[in-house]
């Protein structure tokens, strides 16, 4: 039986584990055991809690704890307790999600005890470096042993960074083995998008109609911290909303909601307050978010994982940032890169609102992700 060593802590990395625990235990459950951490970086319970309820995951066997902080201070404590329970537990390898400081407090305590890190989600570059998350993804990428790309994009990038295509077993942190793999979030959006409008009722509860609504999501740090970004971007949503008659669902990350009042103008906020087509609403659950995916008539979004929901359901994409490591959407033409720029955001609305024929291909994978990544892990 090999341990493995989960570690999770953000909304979307309890949500990508989903499909790697799912895995285990439907496939493998003779030769994985799974040890799951969390560090407790989201702890509301629509931000952590629900996930585990609702997609079947087990509850983690050690909850760190840690809270919200600057990036030193959370990931310095998330460290310790990593390596504390790394230490007792004496896992084969670590397995991590994605790009946030709990991916980096994974990488850096297991690297240092040499215990094999397993990442997952690998090569994704946005080639902007003042994003916390492409700092924490390279130094993550650049220790682990055995890397699971879910793009060919993300394969060629660690190439692009040094990674050789033919390095043979045993593979170690000094002689990494990449992969291109398919994705577990398009696994997790094929497994759960037939039951997702069956057992949630999101659509009634806020009076939304198939394709009469857009789905918005804002938490990227420079979208809500600087003022001139959260601003354009607020006035874009108001200004489509009115002039359009059109509703905008926008479930709230905590950190957006937090800085709402603070950041916007005074007269922005209470006109985004007063506007009954602007549905902001708490966080909402996976399910939930794949039936407000699956019936929007476009989205707009500065999340990673949302970007590429919007396209496994096959709905436009609107892009709130100034580029994105989903290239494949973009160069597939359904799905546009604005910024935080209220002219573009509204031109891209007009665009893609009448937009025949867009192009989903098949990108992601078949939905078999993570039974790939298990039989790695194996024969690691
Ligand atoms: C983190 C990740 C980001 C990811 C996002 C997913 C880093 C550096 N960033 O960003 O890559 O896209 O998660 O959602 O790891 N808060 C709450 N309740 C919670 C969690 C957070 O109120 O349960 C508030 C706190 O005020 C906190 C703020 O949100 O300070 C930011 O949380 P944090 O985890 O530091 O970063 P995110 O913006 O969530
Ligand atoms: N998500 C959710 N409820 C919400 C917003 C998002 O379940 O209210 C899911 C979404 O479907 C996706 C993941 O959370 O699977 C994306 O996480 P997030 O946008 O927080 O982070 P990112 O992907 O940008 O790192």
């Amino acid at each position: 039986m090999i341990k493995i060593l989960t570690v999770i802590g953000a909304r979307p990395q309890i949500i990508k584990a989903a499909a790697l625990s799912r895995a285990i235990t439907n496939s493998f459950s003779d030769k994985l055991k799974e040890i799951i951490v969390h560090t407790g970086q989201h702890y509301d319970t629509n931000m952590s809690e629900v996930f585990f309820d609702e997609l079947n995951i087990p509850r983690p066997d050690y909850n760190l704890n840690v809270g919200s902080g600057s990036h030193g201070k959370q990931t310095a404590s998330m460290i310790e307790g990593i390596e504390e329970i790394l230490l007792k537990e004496k896992p084969g390898c670590i397995v991590l999600y994605g790009d946030t400081n709990s991916t980096l407090a994974g990488a850096v305590a297991a690297s240092k005890i040499n215990i094999p890190v397993i990442h997952i989600e690998a090569g994704l570059r946005s080639f902007n470096k003042s994003m916390p998350e492409e700092v924490n993804r390279i130094m993550c990428d650049h220790v682990s042993t055995l890397l699971f790309s879910p793009t060919k994009t993300g394969y060629r990038n660690l190439i692009k960074e040094g990674f050789k295509e033919n390095n043979q077993a045993p593979f170690s942190a000094d002689n990494p083995k990449i992969f291109h793999c398919g994705d577990v979030m398009y696994d997790n959006s094929l497994y759960f998008s037939e039951v997702a409008e069956k057992r949630t009722n999101i659509l009634a509860k806020n009076e939304l109609k198939k394709n009469e609504f857009i789905l918005a999501t804002i938490h990227r740090n420079n979208n809500t911290d600087e003022p001139e970004r959260i601003n354009s971007l607020f006035s874009a949503l108001h200004k489509i909303a009115t002039e359009n008659k059109v509703k905008i669902v926008l479930p709230l990350h905590p950190r957006t909601a937090k800085l709402l009042s603070k950041n916007l103008s005074s007269e922005l906020y209470s006109n985004i307050k007063l506007n009954k087509l602007i549905q902001i609403i708490e966080p909402v659950s996976f399910l939930e978010m794949i039936a407000l995916e699956k019936n929007a008539l476009l989205v707009m979004t500065d999340s990673g994982g949302v970007q590429k929901e919007a396209f496994f359901f096959k709905k436009p994409c609107i892009i709130l940032r100034s580029e994105t490591e989903w290239v494949e959407l973009v160069e597939c033409g359904s799905a546009k890169i604005v910024d935080a720029d209220e002219k573009k955001i509204i031109e891209a609305f007009n665009d893609f609102r009448n937009a025949k024929n867009l192009k989903f291909a098949d990108l992601f994978g078949d939905g078999k992700a993570a039974e790939f990544i298990c039989n790695e892990i194996i024969k690691l």
